[in-house]
């Protein structure tokens, strides 16, 4: 397929706030033991966390590191996991039916995001506990008064407050999953308080109110609407949570997720909009789209894959281990670019999750870290998109989708810097391969100077189900992309199920 696309510097979305490239770390399965945390490890330091891990976390390029869940936030008393570790209980996890041993809090994980080098983004509990709970864990955290709290937490080893600034209103209160799940306005109306507490105690927060769980729950938009009326004029954020999968051995319709993730989005930015409408305001609430990413939830039947229950309270087992394949790469990046088109209303966003748990990076006990599928059009996204989004538009013609409808078969997006221009793009074809020509004048003119290819980067594999295992960690990778400019044009080759990034300067 031929297919043409225009590099205008000035078609612009929005500047890009760095917290668009977040992880998520939950007490889940061996995300904290036997990921981040393994004291007897070879490469563990001092404090038991292992550095294969670290230096794999910093390479994918981390900014905001939501935590301590997910599910598990909704039964979680976050004072179990401070003072001494032999003192600490353990407790039952409801959410993940497992055994918490408590080894790992607050200050451990504080430590460690100081080794990786991201900043903390904190849950609190609106699931089994209320706005009191909530206020004792942000003066414990962030408080710099003389109080008890304050004072146990200098005991505890941290004199200065840790200053999270940005804190979740609890998890998915939406989900008949949730443990202390809530109707929207019952939500609302506790979300509204525990907002209005917080900033109270300290008004530099910036606060996200729990959106749906998935485009497709039942109460999506309603949960929305009802939600912000209670909370719009305490909250800076709403959430929203996604994930993709292959179903039914059907790859071209999962090639369409990113057209999925637009469409909530979009749904979401309006509801809100309307809402402020409604109340006259200028405000605009931003997305925090802070779970995102492919996992293979459901079988074939339609089910969830895991049976708990059959299981009974197991510390750190393996649990939503998924395996990444090209195909879920390649779908994958396509979800970054739809967070970089939407750059202006997505203020931030994290990848659910980081180690072990639907993760990009593996460990198995005693032995290696490896890098998913999945890892590469994280770490070479981050790295590259700086600045400001700018839309590309690419003309490839459509396939059809069966939810969606037309769907194009090539995406793109492109960021400016000061020292140049990212390309990302995607061939969303199951059967075309695609000879892409970019018309780049608009920006050779802005530019005043011609610009050649510094960096690029192919994601495509044959087998489209190849993986890296514990047995082939290396089976896929990243290639050099065929990809050259000549005189004010790019030619990019993309073979079909592929995802590229091209550097310009
Ligand atoms: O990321 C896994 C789980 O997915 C999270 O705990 C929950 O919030 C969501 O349902």
């Amino acid at each position: 397929t031929d297919a043409t696309a225009r590099l205008d510097p000035y078609n612009e979305v929005s500047d890009i706030d760095r917290r668009i490239f977040g992880g998520f770390v939950e007490h889940l399965g061996r995300h904290i033991y036997d990921g981040i945390f393994e004291p007897g490890h070879p490469s563990a330091d001092a404090a038991g966390f292992r550095q294969d891990v670290i230096d794999l976390v910093k390479e994918l390029g981390v900014s905001t590191i939501r935590y301590p869940g997910g599910n598990f936030v909704s039964g979680y008393k976050w004072e179990d996991g401070i003072g001494p570790v032999e003192d600490r209980p353990r407790r039952l996890d409801l959410a993940w039916h497992s055994t918490e041993t408590n080894e790992v809090g607050l200050h451990e994980f504080q430590e460690w995001l100081d080794r990786v080098g991201s900043d903390l983004m904190m849950a609190v509990n609106l699931g089994t506990r209320d706005t009191a709970e909530a206020l004792d864990l942000l003066e414990y955290a962030n408080s710099d008064a003389d109080t008890t709290w304050t004072a146990q937490r200098a005991a505890n080893g941290r004199p200065d407050p840790f200053a999270v600034k940005m804190w979740c209103l609890g998890n998915e209160m939406d989900g008949p999953w949730q443990v202390g799940h809530r109707n929207a306005d019952d939500y609302g109306k506790i979300a509204m308080r525990t907002a209005k507490a917080m900033r109270m105690l300290d008004p530099s927060v910036e606060l996200v109110v729990c959106g749906s769980s998935g485009r497709g729950m039942p109460t999506f938009g309603s949960w929305e609407r009802t939600v912000l009326e209670h909370t719009f004029d305490d909250v800076d954020f709403i959430s929203c949570h996604s994930y993709y999968q292959e179903m039914g051995g059907n790859a071209q319709e999962f090639l369409a997720s990113g057209v999925d993730m637009a469409k909530f989005i979009e749904s979401v930015v309006a509801i809100a909009d309307t809402v402020a409408a409604t109340k006259k305001s200028d405000k605009r609430i931003m997305i925090s789209f802070d779970e995102w990413n492919v996992w293979y939830l459901h079988n074939e039947e339609g089910g969830q894959n895991d049976k708990p229950e059959e299981r009974g309270w197991p510390v750190a087992p393996r649990l939503l281990e998924d395996q990444y394949h090209a195909l879920d790469a390649v779908v994958f990046g396509d979800l970054m670019i739809t967070l970089l088109q939407h750059a202006d209303r997505v203020r931030s966003a994290s990848l659910a999750q980081l180690v072990n748990v639907i993760a990009p990076i593996m460990t198995e006990p005693g032995g290696i870290a490896w890098k998913q599928t999945t890892f590469f059009p994280f770490s070479i996204t981050s790295r590259l998109a700086n600045g400001r989004a700018v839309r590309v538009p690419v003309d490839a013609g459509t396939f059809t989708s069966e939810k969606l409808g037309e769907v194009a078969k090539v995406n793109a997006v492109a960021t400016v810097d000061d020292e140049g221009v990212s390309l990302f793009v995607v061939n969303r074809s199951t059967t075309d391969a695609a000879d892409l020509k970019v018309d780049l004048s608009p920006l050779v003119s802005a530019l005043g100077r011609s610009v050649t290819v510094s960096e690029s980067h192919l994601l495509h594999e044959d087998d489209i189900y190849a993986a890296n295992t514990l047995t082939d960690p290396e089976r896929v990778g990243v290639r050099a992309a065929d990809a050259s400019v000549d005189g004010s044009t790019l030619s990019v080759s993309l073979p079909a199920v592929s995802w590229a990034a091209i550097r310009l300067s």
